[in-house]
């Protein structure tokens, strides 16, 4: 990923826009140092339980936030998941590796300062909606993701925060925040600052050592069809945006016309025969799921 991000591409950030991420590196860092050394220990085949949990116990923000992520509508255990030990028991090691990144990027959206609040919570919002909707047709359909999904929902579009914190004058004229990501949402941007949301979001990715699934994700989440490593995830994020779009542009999801999502193609070939009648019998249900858990997770 780092390579082709690093080849000749006409709308890869400029300069200034670079420099600024860097001047606000400190802001930006999504992974707090426990979060790094938390998922180096799960790396070693000899790995335990009690090494994880004194590793991840030394933050004790980080773990809070995981075991609340680990009890939300992400998991919705019917217990109660209580202690990280029970954690790991229960979800294993790969998906208390997704629990670290997704409450590692939700503590970081939503410490970010804005010139703007209302543009932060809308688009963190979009992100929990989109990342509940990945994780809920993930279950519903089987695709065998382990919570990779619901933190590429949760990052997929935080290039457009990245525009609103680099050029903050500027970022309001090219996205209006009327949820139509269209083509025509990434030509506005590179016309405006030279780049777009799926590029600077995949930069900071790949700056930040984000898991490669999640770099294609971002890079590629408005073109399904060019992810070539992990294309079912790149998929499925790429359809609960479009549902995601819908719901917080339209506030209803009655109106939601699967036929409309043109990424359901990409995904379909990945479910059972079934699947296309399915989705559409389930959409608006899901959506409006999403939507209230994203309410409560925001309010948490
Ligand atoms: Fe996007
Ligand atoms: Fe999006």
């Amino acid at each position: 990923m780092a390579n082709d991000l690093a080849s000749p591409d006409l709308f890869l950030p400029p300069p200034a826009l670079i420099a600024e991420l860097k001047r606000r590196s400190s802001e930006l860092q999504m992974l707090p140092s426990v979060a790094i050394q938390a998922m180096r220990v799960t790396e070693k085949p000899d790995c335990s339980i009690s090494e994880y949990s004194d590793v991840v116990e030394q933050d004790l923000k980080l773990m809070t936030d995981m075991l609340k992520l680990a009890n939300s509508a992400m998991y919705s255990p019917v217990t109660p998941i209580v202690s990280l030990h029970r954690a790991v028991l229960r979800l294993g090691f790969a998906q208390c590796q997704n629990l670290i990144l997704s409450a590692s990027i939700t503590s970081m959206m939503k410490r970010i300062s804005l010139g703007q609040k209302a543009i932060r919570e809308v688009l963190v919002k979009h992100g929990f909606i989109t990342a509940l909707l990945s994780t809920h047709l993930n279950q519903l359909f089987h695709f065998g993701f382990m919570g990779e999904e619901f933190t590429a929902g949760l990052i997929h579009d935080f290039g457009r925060t990245l525009l609103a914190i680099t050029v903050p004058d500027q970022f309001l004229t090219f996205d209006t925040l009327e949820f139509d990501e269209s083509k025509d949402l990434l030509k506005a941007e590179r016309i405006a600052v030279g780049t777009d949301h799926c590029r600077l979001g995949a930069y900071y990715a790949v700056s930040q050592q984000l898991p490669e699934p999640l770099q294609e994700v971002v890079l590629f989440h408005h073109d399904p069809e060019m992810a070539h490593r992990f294309p079912k995830l790149t998929a499925l994020v790429a359809v609960a945006d479009h549902m995601a779009n819908h719901l917080q542009r339209f506030h209803e999801s009655s109106n939601y016309d699967p036929a409309s999502n043109p990424f359901l193609p990409a995904l379909a070939q990945y479910g059972n025969s079934k699947f296309n009648v399915q989705f559409a019998e389930i959409s608006a249900a899901l959506m409006d799921k999403a939507e209230h858990e994203a309410e409560a997770m925001l309010m948490s």
